[in-house]
Protein backbone atom coordinates (compact mmCIF):
# COMPACT_ATOMS: atom_id res chain seq x y z
CA UNK A 1 0.00 0.00 0.00
CA UNK A 2 1.55 3.44 -0.60
CA UNK A 3 2.27 6.09 1.80
CA UNK A 4 -0.71 8.15 0.68
CA UNK A 5 -3.01 5.31 1.92
CA UNK A 6 -1.35 4.44 5.07
CA UNK A 7 -1.64 8.12 6.08
CA UNK A 8 -4.50 8.31 5.82
CA UNK A 9 -5.24 5.03 7.58
CA UNK A 10 -3.11 6.27 10.70
CA UNK A 11 -5.04 9.32 10.46
CA UNK A 12 -8.59 7.83 10.97
CA UNK A 13 -7.02 5.71 13.87
CA UNK A 14 -6.81 2.67 11.40
CA UNK A 15 -4.21 -0.14 11.63
CA UNK A 16 -3.89 -3.22 9.27
CA UNK A 17 -5.93 -5.12 11.28
CA UNK A 18 -8.50 -3.59 13.64
CA UNK A 19 -10.87 -4.88 16.41
CA UNK A 20 -14.56 -5.24 14.76
CA UNK A 21 -16.38 -4.45 18.00
CA UNK A 22 -16.34 -1.62 20.63
CA UNK A 23 -18.19 -1.47 23.67
CA UNK A 24 -18.61 2.12 24.66
CA UNK A 25 -15.18 3.37 24.32
CA UNK A 26 -13.38 -0.14 24.47
CA UNK A 27 -12.08 -1.47 21.42
CA UNK A 28 -12.85 -5.73 21.64
CA UNK A 29 -10.43 -7.89 19.33
CA UNK A 30 -10.60 -11.31 18.41
CA UNK A 31 -13.84 -13.11 17.43
CA UNK A 32 -15.02 -15.55 15.00
CA UNK A 33 -13.36 -14.64 11.63
CA UNK A 34 -11.47 -11.47 9.69
CA UNK A 35 -13.26 -9.26 7.42
CA UNK A 36 -11.00 -7.98 5.05
CA UNK A 37 -11.73 -4.44 3.14
CA UNK A 38 -11.62 -4.83 -0.65
CA UNK A 39 -11.21 -1.60 -2.70
CA UNK A 40 -13.53 -1.99 -5.16
CA UNK A 41 -11.62 -0.29 -8.13
CA UNK A 42 -8.35 -2.11 -7.35
CA UNK A 43 -9.62 -5.30 -5.91
CA UNK A 44 -7.07 -5.11 -3.39
CA UNK A 45 -7.48 -5.10 0.58
CA UNK A 46 -7.25 -1.81 2.49
CA UNK A 47 -7.32 -2.89 6.07
CA UNK A 48 -9.13 -6.06 7.23
CA UNK A 49 -11.38 -6.39 11.11
CA UNK A 50 -11.66 -9.00 13.30
CA UNK A 51 -15.83 -10.62 13.14
CA UNK A 52 -17.06 -10.51 16.04
CA UNK A 53 -18.70 -12.91 18.24
CA UNK A 54 -21.64 -14.05 20.26
CA UNK A 55 -19.41 -13.14 23.32
CA UNK A 56 -18.55 -9.10 22.01
CA UNK A 57 -22.03 -8.97 20.86
CA UNK A 58 -23.31 -9.69 24.54
CA UNK A 59 -20.58 -6.68 25.71
CA UNK A 60 -21.69 -4.59 23.70
CA UNK A 61 -25.30 -4.64 23.99
CA UNK A 62 -24.81 -4.56 27.66
CA UNK A 63 -22.70 -1.45 27.55
CA UNK A 64 -25.10 0.20 25.61
CA UNK A 65 -28.03 -0.83 28.13
CA UNK A 66 -25.96 0.23 31.07
CA UNK A 67 -25.49 3.39 29.26
CA UNK A 68 -28.58 4.29 28.30
CA UNK A 69 -29.80 4.47 32.55
CA UNK A 70 -27.33 7.68 33.09
CA UNK A 71 -27.26 9.17 29.59
CA UNK A 72 -31.67 9.85 29.88
CA UNK A 73 -30.88 11.93 32.71
CA UNK A 74 -28.32 14.02 30.80
CA UNK A 75 -30.16 17.39 29.86
CA UNK A 76 -30.66 16.99 26.00
CA UNK A 77 -29.04 20.30 25.51
CA UNK A 78 -25.60 18.35 26.93
CA UNK A 79 -26.28 15.49 25.16
CA UNK A 80 -26.57 18.17 21.78
CA UNK A 81 -22.94 19.67 23.30
CA UNK A 82 -21.18 16.05 22.86
CA UNK A 83 -23.12 15.56 19.30
CA UNK A 84 -21.49 19.13 18.47
CA UNK A 85 -18.14 18.24 19.58
CA UNK A 86 -18.29 14.80 17.08
CA UNK A 87 -20.00 17.17 14.43
CA UNK A 88 -16.42 19.61 14.65
CA UNK A 89 -14.56 16.40 14.47
CA UNK A 90 -16.28 15.69 11.33
CA UNK A 91 -15.61 18.59 10.04
CA UNK A 92 -11.74 18.23 11.08
CA UNK A 93 -11.68 15.03 9.06
CA UNK A 94 -13.96 15.72 6.33
CA UNK A 95 -11.86 15.13 3.56
CA UNK A 96 -9.56 12.29 4.88
CA UNK A 97 -13.37 10.07 6.04
CA UNK A 98 -14.38 11.12 2.38
CA UNK A 99 -11.79 9.71 1.20
CA UNK A 100 -11.73 6.67 3.29
CA UNK A 101 -16.04 6.21 1.97
CA UNK A 102 -14.25 6.51 -1.94
CA UNK A 103 -11.51 3.91 -1.28
CA UNK A 104 -13.88 1.54 0.74
CA UNK A 105 -17.04 1.94 -1.19
CA UNK A 106 -15.74 3.30 -4.54
CA UNK A 107 -18.07 6.19 -4.83
CA UNK A 108 -15.89 9.30 -6.37
CA UNK A 109 -14.31 11.28 -3.45
CA UNK A 110 -16.86 14.55 -4.50
CA UNK A 111 -19.54 11.86 -3.29
CA UNK A 112 -17.61 10.78 -0.67
CA UNK A 113 -17.03 14.41 0.90
CA UNK A 114 -20.89 14.65 0.15
CA UNK A 115 -21.69 12.07 2.49
CA UNK A 116 -19.23 13.31 4.96
CA UNK A 117 -20.74 17.03 4.66
CA UNK A 118 -24.48 15.05 5.16
CA UNK A 119 -23.05 13.87 8.45
CA UNK A 120 -22.31 17.20 9.49
CA UNK A 121 -25.28 18.53 8.20
CA UNK A 122 -27.07 16.19 10.40
CA UNK A 123 -24.93 16.85 13.86
CA UNK A 124 -25.51 20.69 13.02
CA UNK A 125 -29.46 19.91 12.81
CA UNK A 126 -29.78 17.95 16.05
CA UNK A 127 -27.50 19.95 18.05
CA UNK A 128 -30.38 22.81 17.10
CA UNK A 129 -32.77 20.14 18.27
CA UNK A 130 -31.52 19.10 21.44
CA UNK A 131 -32.82 22.56 23.17
CA UNK A 132 -36.67 21.60 20.72
CA UNK A 133 -37.86 18.59 21.63
CA UNK A 134 -40.83 19.95 22.59
CA UNK A 135 -44.06 18.44 23.97
CA UNK A 136 -47.07 19.49 24.22
CA UNK A 137 -50.08 21.21 26.79
CA UNK A 138 -53.44 20.64 25.40
CA UNK A 139 -56.68 21.82 26.97
CA UNK A 140 -58.57 19.33 29.18
CA UNK A 141 -62.38 19.18 28.83
CA UNK A 142 -62.27 18.68 33.47
CA UNK A 143 -62.49 21.92 35.32
CA UNK A 144 -58.84 22.60 37.09
CA UNK A 145 -57.40 19.89 34.53
CA UNK A 146 -54.49 20.05 31.95
CA UNK A 147 -53.12 17.11 29.17
CA UNK A 148 -49.86 17.26 29.07
CA UNK A 149 -47.48 15.08 26.25
CA UNK A 150 -44.19 15.15 27.47
CA UNK A 151 -41.00 12.99 24.78
CA UNK A 152 -38.68 10.42 27.19
CA UNK A 153 -35.20 8.91 26.09
CA UNK A 154 -36.87 5.40 24.69
CA UNK A 155 -33.34 2.73 25.06
CA UNK A 156 -30.95 1.26 22.78
CA UNK A 157 -31.36 1.84 19.52
CA UNK A 158 -30.07 -1.04 16.65
CA UNK A 159 -28.59 0.65 13.54
CA UNK A 160 -28.41 -1.46 10.91
CA UNK A 161 -26.69 0.31 7.71
CA UNK A 162 -26.05 -0.21 4.02
CA UNK A 163 -22.86 -0.20 1.79
CA UNK A 164 -23.64 2.41 0.23
CA UNK A 165 -24.55 4.94 2.45
CA UNK A 166 -21.50 4.13 5.17
CA UNK A 167 -21.36 7.01 7.40
CA UNK A 168 -24.36 8.89 6.43
CA UNK A 169 -27.03 7.12 7.25
CA UNK A 170 -25.14 6.18 10.41
CA UNK A 171 -25.44 9.76 11.58
CA UNK A 172 -29.16 10.12 10.54
CA UNK A 173 -30.13 7.68 13.15
CA UNK A 174 -27.51 8.01 15.92
CA UNK A 175 -26.78 11.93 16.50
CA UNK A 176 -30.42 11.79 16.44
CA UNK A 177 -30.88 9.25 18.89
CA UNK A 178 -27.89 10.30 21.21
CA UNK A 179 -29.89 13.70 21.30
CA UNK A 180 -32.86 12.12 22.05
CA UNK A 181 -31.12 10.28 24.77
CA UNK A 182 -31.28 7.05 23.70
CA UNK A 183 -27.74 5.15 22.91
CA UNK A 184 -27.26 3.52 19.65
CA UNK A 185 -25.55 -0.29 18.79
CA UNK A 186 -24.36 -0.30 15.49
CA UNK A 187 -24.41 -3.12 12.88
CA UNK A 188 -22.64 -1.64 9.21
CA UNK A 189 -22.25 -3.56 6.75
CA UNK A 190 -19.83 -6.44 6.33
CA UNK A 191 -18.87 -4.21 2.64
CA UNK A 192 -17.69 -1.39 4.25
CA UNK A 193 -16.11 -1.89 7.82
CA UNK A 194 -13.49 0.54 8.01
CA UNK A 195 -15.72 3.62 7.38
CA UNK A 196 -17.55 2.40 10.48
CA UNK A 197 -14.51 1.98 12.84
CA UNK A 198 -13.03 5.57 11.50
CA UNK A 199 -16.65 7.05 12.71
CA UNK A 200 -16.42 5.04 16.20
CA UNK A 201 -13.02 6.05 16.59
CA UNK A 202 -14.31 9.60 16.50
CA UNK A 203 -16.82 9.36 18.96
CA UNK A 204 -14.52 8.18 21.21
CA UNK A 205 -12.19 10.50 21.12
CA UNK A 206 -15.21 13.24 22.08
CA UNK A 207 -16.52 10.45 24.68
CA UNK A 208 -13.22 9.66 26.23
CA UNK A 209 -12.64 13.67 27.26
CA UNK A 210 -16.00 13.74 28.54
CA UNK A 211 -15.86 10.58 30.60
CA UNK A 212 -18.30 8.77 28.42
CA UNK A 213 -19.35 5.53 27.69
CA UNK A 214 -21.69 3.30 25.79
CA UNK A 215 -23.79 6.24 23.97
CA UNK A 216 -21.96 5.14 20.53
CA UNK A 217 -21.27 1.45 20.21
CA UNK A 218 -20.32 -0.86 17.19
CA UNK A 219 -20.73 -4.18 16.33
CA UNK A 220 -19.82 -5.76 12.83
CA UNK A 221 -21.07 -8.66 11.69
CA UNK A 222 -23.19 -10.22 9.15
CA UNK A 223 -26.85 -11.29 9.12
CA UNK A 224 -27.13 -14.17 11.58
CA UNK A 225 -24.38 -13.21 13.95
CA UNK A 226 -25.48 -9.39 14.77
CA UNK A 227 -28.14 -8.42 12.45
CA UNK A 228 -30.46 -11.34 13.41
CA UNK A 229 -29.29 -10.98 17.25
CA UNK A 230 -29.88 -7.45 17.28
CA UNK A 231 -33.52 -8.00 16.01
CA UNK A 232 -34.79 -10.57 18.18
CA UNK A 233 -33.07 -9.20 21.21
CA UNK A 234 -35.74 -7.84 23.85
CA UNK A 235 -33.34 -5.27 24.83
CA UNK A 236 -33.31 -3.53 21.88
CA UNK A 237 -35.62 -0.83 22.00
CA UNK A 238 -35.94 0.37 18.33
CA UNK A 239 -34.37 -0.98 15.01
CA UNK A 240 -33.78 1.22 12.17
CA UNK A 241 -32.51 -0.70 8.83
CA UNK A 242 -31.49 0.03 5.72
CA UNK A 243 -30.90 -2.30 3.10
CA UNK A 244 -33.27 -4.67 1.07
CA UNK A 245 -36.67 -5.04 0.58
CA UNK A 246 -36.08 -8.86 1.50
CA UNK A 247 -33.68 -8.09 4.61
CA UNK A 248 -36.67 -5.36 5.89
CA UNK A 249 -39.51 -8.04 5.24
CA UNK A 250 -37.52 -10.58 7.86
CA UNK A 251 -37.11 -7.64 10.59
CA UNK A 252 -40.65 -6.28 10.18
CA UNK A 253 -42.25 -10.01 10.79
CA UNK A 254 -39.23 -10.56 13.47
CA UNK A 255 -40.19 -8.06 16.02
CA UNK A 256 -43.62 -7.71 15.19
CA UNK A 257 -43.52 -11.10 16.38
CA UNK A 258 -41.82 -9.53 19.75
CA UNK A 259 -44.35 -7.29 19.67
CA UNK A 260 -41.79 -4.60 19.57
CA UNK A 261 -41.73 -1.21 17.91
CA UNK A 262 -41.93 -0.56 14.66
CA UNK A 263 -38.49 -1.09 12.82
CA UNK A 264 -37.85 2.05 10.93
CA UNK A 265 -37.36 0.44 7.49
CA UNK A 266 -35.55 2.57 4.46
CA UNK A 267 -35.82 -0.28 1.87
CA UNK A 268 -35.57 -0.31 -1.90
CA UNK A 269 -36.40 2.48 -4.42
CA UNK A 270 -37.24 2.29 -7.90
CA UNK A 271 -37.49 5.89 -8.59
CA UNK A 272 -38.47 7.78 -11.79
CA UNK A 273 -38.39 10.90 -13.44
CA UNK A 274 -41.17 12.22 -15.00
CA UNK A 275 -40.22 14.79 -18.24
CA UNK A 276 -43.59 16.34 -19.39
CA UNK A 277 -43.55 18.45 -22.38
CA UNK A 278 -43.11 21.61 -21.08
CA UNK A 279 -40.01 20.73 -19.35
CA UNK A 280 -36.29 22.55 -19.25
CA UNK A 281 -34.93 19.56 -21.11
CA UNK A 282 -31.14 20.29 -20.56
CA UNK A 283 -31.95 20.53 -16.64
CA UNK A 284 -34.01 17.41 -16.97
CA UNK A 285 -31.15 16.11 -18.70
CA UNK A 286 -28.40 16.95 -16.02
CA UNK A 287 -30.81 16.07 -13.02
CA UNK A 288 -31.63 12.72 -14.72
CA UNK A 289 -27.61 12.00 -15.60
CA UNK A 290 -26.91 12.74 -11.67
CA UNK A 291 -29.36 10.57 -10.61
CA UNK A 292 -28.93 7.70 -12.73
CA UNK A 293 -24.89 7.43 -12.69
CA UNK A 294 -23.93 8.97 -9.63
CA UNK A 295 -22.71 6.71 -7.09
CA UNK A 296 -22.43 4.51 -9.91
CA UNK A 297 -26.26 3.74 -9.43
CA UNK A 298 -25.57 2.33 -5.94
CA UNK A 299 -28.15 5.15 -4.30
CA UNK A 300 -31.77 3.65 -2.96
CA UNK A 301 -32.85 7.30 -4.47
CA UNK A 302 -30.63 6.37 -7.42
CA UNK A 303 -33.06 7.31 -10.67
CA UNK A 304 -34.15 3.98 -12.17
CA UNK A 305 -37.03 5.06 -14.79
CA UNK A 306 -37.58 8.16 -16.97
CA UNK A 307 -41.26 8.77 -18.29
CA UNK A 308 -41.04 10.89 -21.05
CA UNK A 309 -43.33 12.84 -22.84
CA UNK A 310 -43.50 11.32 -26.60
CA UNK A 311 -43.26 15.57 -28.05
CA UNK A 312 -39.90 15.78 -26.15
CA UNK A 313 -39.18 11.71 -25.92
CA UNK A 314 -36.65 11.58 -29.14
CA UNK A 315 -34.89 14.76 -28.13
CA UNK A 316 -34.15 13.70 -24.15
CA UNK A 317 -33.46 10.63 -25.51
CA UNK A 318 -30.81 11.70 -27.57
CA UNK A 319 -29.68 13.98 -24.72
CA UNK A 320 -29.16 11.16 -22.56
CA UNK A 321 -27.74 8.94 -24.86
CA UNK A 322 -24.98 12.02 -25.40
CA UNK A 323 -24.38 12.40 -22.08
CA UNK A 324 -24.06 9.04 -20.62
CA UNK A 325 -21.64 8.54 -23.43
CA UNK A 326 -19.24 11.43 -21.89
CA UNK A 327 -19.33 10.14 -18.67
CA UNK A 328 -15.32 8.88 -17.08
CA UNK A 329 -15.44 5.97 -15.79
CA UNK A 330 -12.42 5.17 -13.55
CA UNK A 331 -10.23 5.46 -10.16
CA UNK A 332 -12.86 7.27 -7.89
CA UNK A 333 -10.17 9.35 -6.94
CA UNK A 334 -9.01 11.17 -9.18
CA UNK A 335 -11.12 14.69 -9.72
CA UNK A 336 -11.66 13.84 -13.51
CA UNK A 337 -13.94 10.40 -12.86
CA UNK A 338 -17.53 10.79 -12.60
CA UNK A 339 -18.46 7.20 -12.17
CA UNK A 340 -16.38 4.55 -10.05
CA UNK A 341 -16.93 0.82 -9.72
CA UNK A 342 -19.53 -1.50 -8.21
CA UNK A 343 -19.35 -2.50 -5.18
CA UNK A 344 -18.32 -5.93 -5.89
CA UNK A 345 -18.53 -9.03 -8.38
CA UNK A 346 -21.77 -10.39 -7.17
CA UNK A 347 -23.22 -6.96 -7.87
CA UNK A 348 -21.61 -6.77 -11.74
CA UNK A 349 -23.53 -9.99 -12.36
CA UNK A 350 -26.43 -8.74 -10.81
CA UNK A 351 -26.60 -5.80 -13.97
CA UNK A 352 -25.45 -7.95 -16.42
CA UNK A 353 -27.97 -10.56 -15.58
CA UNK A 354 -30.70 -7.28 -15.62
CA UNK A 355 -29.72 -6.62 -18.75
CA UNK A 356 -30.31 -9.52 -20.20
CA UNK A 357 -33.54 -9.91 -18.41
CA UNK A 358 -34.34 -6.80 -20.03
CA UNK A 359 -33.65 -7.76 -23.64
CA UNK A 360 -35.34 -10.83 -23.17
CA UNK A 361 -38.43 -9.04 -22.43
CA UNK A 362 -38.08 -6.93 -25.23
CA UNK A 363 -35.81 -3.76 -24.41
CA UNK A 364 -33.54 -2.18 -26.05
CA UNK A 365 -30.06 -1.06 -24.80
CA UNK A 366 -28.92 2.16 -26.58
CA UNK A 367 -25.86 2.89 -24.83
CA UNK A 368 -23.10 1.11 -22.45
CA UNK A 369 -23.84 -1.92 -20.30
CA UNK A 370 -20.82 -3.34 -20.92
CA UNK A 371 -18.15 -4.49 -18.36
CA UNK A 372 -14.58 -3.14 -18.25
CA UNK A 373 -12.52 -5.81 -18.39
CA UNK A 374 -9.55 -5.69 -16.05
CA UNK A 375 -9.19 -5.31 -12.26
CA UNK A 376 -11.85 -3.25 -10.58
CA UNK A 377 -15.80 -3.79 -10.97
CA UNK A 378 -16.26 -1.56 -13.61
CA UNK A 379 -19.30 -1.14 -15.84
CA UNK A 380 -20.79 1.24 -18.37
CA UNK A 381 -24.01 3.34 -17.42
CA UNK A 382 -26.69 1.88 -19.31
CA UNK A 383 -29.85 3.38 -20.80
CA UNK A 384 -32.72 0.61 -21.79
CA UNK A 385 -35.06 1.80 -24.16
CA UNK A 386 -38.01 -0.21 -22.18
CA UNK A 387 -41.77 -0.75 -22.41
CA UNK A 388 -44.59 -0.74 -19.38
CA UNK A 389 -44.65 -4.78 -19.34
CA UNK A 390 -41.57 -5.64 -19.04
CA UNK A 391 -41.25 -7.19 -15.36
CA UNK A 392 -37.41 -6.09 -14.96
CA UNK A 393 -38.49 -2.40 -14.77
CA UNK A 394 -40.50 -2.90 -11.29
CA UNK A 395 -37.30 -4.81 -9.91
CA UNK A 396 -34.30 -2.60 -8.19
CA UNK A 397 -30.75 -3.17 -9.59
CA UNK A 398 -28.31 -1.95 -7.44
CA UNK A 399 -26.61 -1.04 -10.79
CA UNK A 400 -26.18 2.38 -13.69
CA UNK A 401 -29.05 0.82 -15.48
CA UNK A 402 -31.78 3.36 -17.17
CA UNK A 403 -34.87 2.51 -18.25
CA UNK A 404 -36.66 4.91 -20.74
CA UNK A 405 -40.34 4.89 -21.04
CA UNK A 406 -42.57 6.88 -22.93
CA UNK A 407 -46.08 8.48 -22.16
CA UNK A 408 -48.81 10.59 -23.61
CA UNK A 409 -50.27 12.49 -20.75
CA UNK A 410 -49.65 13.52 -17.21
CA UNK A 411 -52.29 11.03 -15.58
CA UNK A 412 -50.44 7.91 -17.69
CA UNK A 413 -47.27 9.55 -16.14
CA UNK A 414 -48.38 9.33 -12.91
CA UNK A 415 -49.71 5.43 -12.95
CA UNK A 416 -46.54 4.66 -14.27
CA UNK A 417 -44.60 6.57 -12.27
CA UNK A 418 -46.60 4.58 -9.16
CA UNK A 419 -46.84 1.02 -11.02
CA UNK A 420 -44.07 -0.57 -9.00
CA UNK A 421 -43.94 -2.19 -5.54
CA UNK A 422 -41.22 0.47 -4.23
CA UNK A 423 -42.22 4.19 -3.05
CA UNK A 424 -39.22 6.23 -2.43
CA UNK A 425 -38.28 8.76 -4.59
CA UNK A 426 -39.95 10.69 -7.70
CA UNK A 427 -39.51 13.91 -9.59
CA UNK A 428 -41.18 15.88 -12.30
CA UNK A 429 -39.64 18.40 -14.46
CA UNK A 430 -42.26 20.66 -15.82
CA UNK A 431 -42.95 24.50 -16.01
CA UNK A 432 -46.29 24.00 -15.32
CA UNK A 433 -47.76 24.76 -12.13
CA UNK A 434 -50.78 22.76 -13.11
CA UNK A 435 -48.55 19.36 -13.85
CA UNK A 436 -46.60 20.08 -11.15
CA UNK A 437 -49.14 20.06 -7.81
CA UNK A 438 -51.26 17.37 -9.73
CA UNK A 439 -47.84 14.91 -9.33
CA UNK A 440 -47.25 16.37 -5.74
CA UNK A 441 -51.69 15.89 -4.81
CA UNK A 442 -53.50 13.22 -3.76
CA UNK A 443 -53.73 11.64 -6.89
CA UNK A 444 -49.84 12.37 -7.79
CA UNK A 445 -46.41 10.07 -6.83
CA UNK A 446 -47.27 8.03 -4.29
CA UNK A 447 -43.43 8.25 -2.82
CA UNK A 448 -42.10 9.56 0.10
CA UNK A 449 -40.33 11.56 -2.32
CA UNK A 450 -41.62 13.48 -4.71
CA UNK A 451 -39.27 16.83 -5.94
CA UNK A 452 -39.99 19.14 -8.62
CA UNK A 453 -37.00 20.04 -11.42
CA UNK A 454 -34.80 18.40 -9.64
CA UNK A 455 -34.05 14.50 -9.63
CA UNK A 456 -34.83 12.02 -7.27
CA UNK A 457 -31.43 11.49 -5.11
CA UNK A 458 -29.34 13.86 -2.87
CA UNK A 459 -32.17 14.48 -0.15
CA UNK A 460 -31.58 17.27 2.13
CA UNK A 461 -31.64 16.07 6.21
CA UNK A 462 -33.97 19.17 6.70
CA UNK A 463 -36.82 16.57 5.44
CA UNK A 464 -37.97 12.92 6.90
CA UNK A 465 -36.06 10.46 4.70
CA UNK A 466 -38.21 7.28 3.38
CA UNK A 467 -40.39 5.76 1.67
CA UNK A 468 -43.85 3.72 0.94
CA UNK A 469 -45.59 0.38 0.19
CA UNK A 470 -42.06 -1.91 -0.41
CA UNK A 471 -39.91 0.98 0.94
CA UNK A 472 -40.91 0.18 4.49
CA UNK A 473 -42.66 3.16 5.60
CA UNK A 474 -39.95 4.42 7.78
CA UNK A 475 -38.78 8.28 8.20
CA UNK A 476 -35.48 9.01 9.42
CA UNK A 477 -33.24 12.60 9.32
CA UNK A 478 -35.21 15.10 9.50
CA UNK A 479 -38.92 17.50 10.22
CA UNK A 480 -40.23 15.41 13.39
CA UNK A 481 -38.91 11.64 12.70
CA UNK A 482 -37.28 12.36 16.33
CA UNK A 483 -40.50 11.27 17.78
CA UNK A 484 -39.58 7.58 16.35
CA UNK A 485 -36.69 7.44 18.40
CA UNK A 486 -38.67 8.96 21.71
CA UNK A 487 -40.94 7.42 24.16
CA UNK A 488 -44.16 9.45 24.39
CA UNK A 489 -46.21 9.84 27.82
CA UNK A 490 -50.01 11.52 27.91
CA UNK A 491 -50.37 13.09 31.34
CA UNK A 492 -53.65 14.70 33.06
CA UNK A 493 -53.03 16.70 35.95
CA UNK A 494 -55.17 17.76 38.02
CA UNK A 495 -55.04 20.48 40.33
CA UNK A 496 -58.39 21.53 41.32
CA UNK A 497 -58.52 19.20 44.68
CA UNK A 498 -61.69 17.76 43.41
CA UNK A 499 -62.22 14.26 41.64
CA UNK A 500 -63.68 15.12 38.59
CA UNK A 501 -63.82 12.15 35.57
CA UNK A 502 -63.66 12.10 32.29
CA UNK A 503 -66.81 11.88 29.44
CA UNK A 504 -69.22 13.60 32.60
CA UNK A 505 -68.78 10.16 34.38
CA UNK A 506 -70.63 10.93 38.00
CA UNK A 507 -69.34 7.90 40.21
CA UNK A 508 -70.91 8.28 43.28
CA UNK A 509 -72.89 6.24 45.68
C1 LIG B 1 -29.41 5.88 0.47
O1 LIG B 1 -29.16 5.67 -0.69
O2 LIG B 1 -29.65 4.95 1.28
O3 LIG B 1 -30.91 11.28 -1.01
C2 LIG B 1 -29.36 7.22 1.10
C3 LIG B 1 -29.78 10.82 -1.23
C4 LIG B 1 -28.81 10.80 -0.08
C5 LIG B 1 -29.06 9.66 0.81
C6 LIG B 1 -29.23 8.34 0.12
N1 LIG B 1 -28.93 12.02 0.64
O4 LIG B 1 -29.44 10.41 -2.32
Amino acid sequence: MDMKKKNLLRQLGLKAMNPGACAGTRWISGGVGELPSVNPATEEVIATATLPGQSAYEEVVEEARRAFLSWRLVPAPKRGQIVREITDELRRKKDALGRLVSLETGKIFEEGRGEVEEMINSGDRVVGLSRDLNGLTIPSERVGHLLRETWHPLGPVGVITAFNFPVAVWSWNALLAAVCGDTVIWKPSPKTPLSAIAVQNICNAVCEKHGISGVFNLCLGGRNIVGEMLVRDPRISLISATGSCAMGREVASIIAGRLGRAPILELGGNNAVIVMNDANLPLAASNILFGAVGTAGQRCTTTRRVIAHKAIAVELRKMLVAAFGKVKIGDPLSPRTLMGPLIDADAVENMMEALRHAVAEGGQVLCGGKRISGKGFFVEPAIVAAHRDMSVIKKETFAPILYFLECESLEEAIALNNDVPQGLSSAIFTESIRHAETFLGPTGSDCGLANVNTGTSGAEIGGAFGGEKDTGGGREAGSNAWQWYMRRQTTAINYSGETVLAQGIQFVS
